[in-house]
């Protein structure tokens, strides 16, 4: 046995129901739990251990391939399998954002389109008309007159929502953060995409779930994966964003969108959809509309954040409930913050209700849509060696980098040159997408787009160039 696995015990047993592979994984996971495999030793590969366990080399393939989807190992070609740091907390991911740089990385919008303008009237609006009681404690589910505007704006994007079922929240993380406290018990299966949102992992995290990666294809969830991974583990949830999906940009077709759903019924678990960019669409869809919409048999809470296109300062969101789910997200909301501001909940209601909310949205549109061409046409110029699927909405461009160039890389060396971008390996959970960036065009100016992807574009050329290469090493 080699080293490494000295006090590890893995008895095969050849004749039992158990498929061979499943066993060689079970205990291996059981060692990493155990401590007896400790963060980032090297497992033995894969011939190695298939000549010393006497199975077939497939069979050590597929053993490390699961314990890789469920977050125990992580893998680089042609360098081996090494067990991952189990993480006993999160802690927060600070990104260094150098002055006067160009910031691919930032997914928030620029200020300078924020409707500051119309938001000053209506706060006076709303002083004058409230005085104090706009700084009071509010509902805990939220300012009804909001709830109502909230309720129109939802039938408009086809989600025929009652009003007990709906929540005013701070924001989609603290949606996310109540779904996981109602739903998630220490060492339940949650399900999330992958590559996804690392505020969501974190969440789970801090409940202590194992999480599981379902990968993700331009046009939704690999389905045979995730329903290899209903049938083993049965999970309390499967954490989604169906449209301009954080950070690949991708979409799920309405076929991938009615699966979910089908197999969230099958295997009764909960699907918390995320939704942050579903109207910022560039070009015309069939399949845009939110999975919640089709949600006949209540299986979806949908969360919707207000910060992408609006403004995130303002903290506020909602959640739609499926009706069993109202009481305990109303409490899980109260012991968590009591109520999201009211100042601001009475500002958004007046806002809403103007109508200058559907205005803001288009020239919102028109804007990023401009961004997200210029970048596409700089790519395609200036890095044709990049792979993409262009996503037609959303902030995001999710780029594969070409064989042998590693992201984290990639990134640093762009950061030389005062270029911002976010290696894919920050949105795994189990430490894949090495070969992943993501780059926003939410805080760029076109400019800055054509720019930036130029000099990202020179870089490039600096790691293929072996002389340039030498003093990183
Ligand atoms: C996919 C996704 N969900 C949720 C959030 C958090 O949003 P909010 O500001 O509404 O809490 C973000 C923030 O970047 C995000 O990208």
């Amino acid at each position: 046995m080699a080293d490494i696995l000295k006090n590890v015990s893995i008895q095969l047993q050849r004749e039992g129901e158990k498929p061979l592979y499943a066993q060689i994984a079970a205990a291996l996971k059981e060692a990493i739990d155990a401590g007896q495999l400790p963060a980032d030793s090297r497992l033995p590969s894969i011939r190695a251990l298939a000549a010393q366990l006497q199975v077939n080399a497939v069979t050590v393939v597929n053993a490390y391939r699961e314990l890789e989807l469920e977050g125990y190992v992580w893998s680089r070609t042609g360098s081996g399998t090494y067990v991952r740091s189990q993480p006993a907390g999160e802690t927060a991911r600070q990104i260094f954002i150098p002055h006067q740089g160009i910031n691919f990385a930032s997914a928030t919008p620029t200020p300078e389109i924020f409707p500051v303008g119309d938001f000053k009237r209506l706060l006076n609006l709303v002083l004058d008309r409230d005085g104090g009681h706009a700084f009071g404690y509010q509902e805990s589910q939220g300012w009804p007159p909001l709830r109502e505007a909230m309720q129109e704006y939802l039938g408009q994007i086809g989600i025929a929502a009652r009003l007990e079922n709906i929540h005013i929240i701070s924001g989609a993380q603290q949606g996310i953060d109540l779904a996981a406290k109602i739903l998630v018990r220490h060492g339940d299966t949650v399900l999330v995409e992958s590559p996804t949102y690392h505020g969501a992992i974190a969440t789970f995290r801090s409940r202590g779930a194992r999480i599981l990666a379902v990968p993700l294809e331009p046009d939704g969830p690999d389905l045979a994966v995730l329903t290899r991974l209903l049938r083993r583990h049965r999970p309390r949830l499967f954490y989604v964003m169906p449209n301009f999906q954080n950070p690949t940009g991708y979409s799920y077709s309405r076929h991938k969108k009615q699966a979910l759903l089908d197999l969230a019924r099958q295997y009764e678990f909960t699907v918390v959809e995320d939704d942050h960019l579903s109207e910022l669409h560039f070009a015309p869809a069939q399949d845009r509309g939110p999975l919640k919409a089709m949600d006949v048999h209540e299986q979806v809470i949908y969360v919707k954040s207000f910060s992408k296109i609006l403004m995130p300062g303002l903290r506020l969101g909602l959640l739609v409930s499926p009706p069993p789910f109202t009481g305990a997200v109303g409490a899980a909301k109260q012991y968590s913050d009591i109520s999201s501001s009211g100042l601001f909940q009475r500002t958004l209601d007046l806002y809403l209700r103007e109508k200058a909310w559907q205005q803001h949205l288009q020239a919102m549109r028109a804007t990023y849509g401009t961004r997200y061409r210029t970048a596409l046409e700089a790519l395609a110029r200036h890095l044709p060696q990049f792979r993409l699927t262009p996503p037609g909405g959303g902030l995001h461009l999710w780029l594969q980098l070409p064989k042998g160039i590693d992201g984290d890389q990639y990134c640093r060396l762009c950061l030389r040159e005062k270029v911002l971008l976010t290696p894919g390996s920050y949105f795994s959970p189990n430490n894949s997408y090495a070969d992943h960036i993501r780059l926003s065009f939410a805080a760029v100016t076109g400019e800055e787009i054509t720019q930036g992807i130029e000099l990202m574009g020179k870089v490039l050329k600096q790691i293929h160039a072996p002389r340039t290469l030498q003093p990183l090493l």
